[in-house]
Parts: C-alpha cells; sequence; structure tokens
C-alpha cells in the first residue's frame, strides 16, 4: 500500500506549501497529493479553496489576483503560495504526485506545465495522477492526451463512479475512507482500478485499508505509518 501524504502533509505543516511537502518527503512517502487553482494571471498555484480566508491573511478569489498579487500574501502561518512550477522544481521527481485540479480551466494549463517539466526535469509521466471532483476537466485532459493516469475522485460510493472511469479509461478511483467497504474494494479492482482512499487520518483507518488492499491511502499524517 502506498502512502501518499494529503495537502503535503497537512497535519503536521500548513497544507498545500512547500514546507508541508517537505515534511512529507521528509516522511518518505510514495507521493504528495496537492490541490491546484488558476489564479488572474494564468499561473497555477496551489492552495485548496477557490477563496482565501481560510488559510490565507488574503480575502476573496483566488482567481481575482495575479501572482504578483498573491505572493504578497502568506497563510496564515507565514508560509508563500506555491505555484505548481514551484511545486514541481521543489520535488523534481522524487516522489509521485497527484494534482487534484480545482478550479475551473485547470486541466490545459496544468497539462502543458507537466509537460515542459517532462522534457527538461526529472519528473516522467508515470510519477503523475491527475484527479478531480469535476470529471468534466478529466475529460478534457483526455481529449488531449492519454499519457497522464487519471483518478476518478468522488465523495459517493465506488459504484457510482465506475462508468465514468471507464469513459475516461481512468488509472483509479480516489474515494473517500466513509464510504469504503471491502466490497466496494474489490469490485474496483475487478474492474481494473487502483483504489487511492482519502484522508486516511488514523493508525485504526490506515490498517484497515490495507487490509482491504487499498493501492493507495492519502493522508495527512504520513508520520503515523
Ligand atoms: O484528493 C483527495 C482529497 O484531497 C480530496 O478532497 O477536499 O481534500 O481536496 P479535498
Ligand atoms: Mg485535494
Amino acid at each position: 500500500m502506498k502512502i501518499y501524504g494529503h495537502r503535503g502533509a497537512a497535519g503536521l505543516v500548513a497544507e498545500n506549501t512547500i514546507e508541508s511537502i517537505l515534511e512529507a518527503l521528509n516522511n518518505n512517502v510514495k507521493g504528495v497529493e496537492i490541490d491546484v487553482h488558476c489564479c488572474k494571471s494564468g499561473e497555477l498555484v496551489v492552495i485548496h479553496d477557490e477563496t482565501l480566508e481560510r488559510t490565507t491573511n488574503g480575502t476573496g478569489l483566488v482567481s481575482e489576483y495575479t501572482l504578483q498579487e498573491l505572493k504578497q500574501i502568506t497563510t496564515i502561518e507565514g508560509y508563500k503560495i506555491p505555484t505548481l512550477q514551484e511545486v514541481l522544481e521543489v520535488i523534481d521527481g522524487r516522489c509521485e504526485l497527484n494534482v487534484e485540479l480545482k478550479g475551473i480551466h485547470t486541466a490545459l494549463p496544468t497539462l502543458k506545465l507537466l509537460e515542459e517539466q517532462i522534457l527538461k526535469t526529472n519528473w516522467e509521466y508515470k510519477h503523475f495522477i491527475i484527479s478531480s471532483f469535476d470529471h468534466s476537466q478529466l475529460f478534457e485532459l483526455k481529449e488531449h492526451t492519454s499519457k497522464f493516469k487519471i483518478g476518478v475522485l468522488t465523495e459517493e460510493n465506488i459504484s457510482k463512479v465506475l462508468p465514468v472511469a471507464h469513459d475516461l479509461e481512468a488509472f483509479s478511483i480516489h474515494p473517500p475512507i466513509s464510504t469504503l467497504t471491502q466490497q466496494a474494494v474489490d469490485k474496483a479492482k475487478t474492474q481494473g482500478y487502483r483504489v487511492y482512499v482519502w484522508t486516511v487520518n488514523t493508525k485504526t483507518l490506515m490498517e484497515q485499508s490495507k487490509s482491504w488492499n487499498v493501492d493507495a491511502i492519502i493522508t495527512d499524517f504520513p508520520n503515523f505509518v
């Protein structure tokens, strides 16, 4: 079972920051999950919410700020909001990366940036899984390339997304731990999908996930493993 740090290592250091990602790496994760939005000047930035209030000292929509303006804002803990480019540079292929497309129209800029990095750095296609709750973004991605692994994110039971996973030729299904059963894991795996479950934050749930033979857990606490 692979261990992925959620939003870096969100339970240990401020989520979706370079510092959190480095903490995940320090805990020997196999991969990291991060969330991306597009800002007003077009760059992809790594932040979970579409608004700034919960995690930063800013206010309003991420999409209404240029990158230069976002760089004046810090997280509540005093860290910078990183760009996807900065995250790629820091990790440089040292672990896998699950890029979760959050904001609208993030699929194609993400695709372009990842492909540029693959050409000139240690990153390879195999390192990436691109996921989203917004399945239309995954279809947009698939229209342009089949080189990236696609992860179908859902808030619901795995069964609900099996048809869309089929149409997307997805690599993996990413359900919440609250909906997961042994039967659901078996069904997905029988149909050829990996199961990447989130957000698995207790040792008990980690052990249960392992006993169900899930392929990966995404956790805020990679130090628990
Ligand atoms: O990708 C798994 C998980 O991150 C999905 O939910 O809201 O934490 O982005 P959320
Ligand atoms: Mg996420």
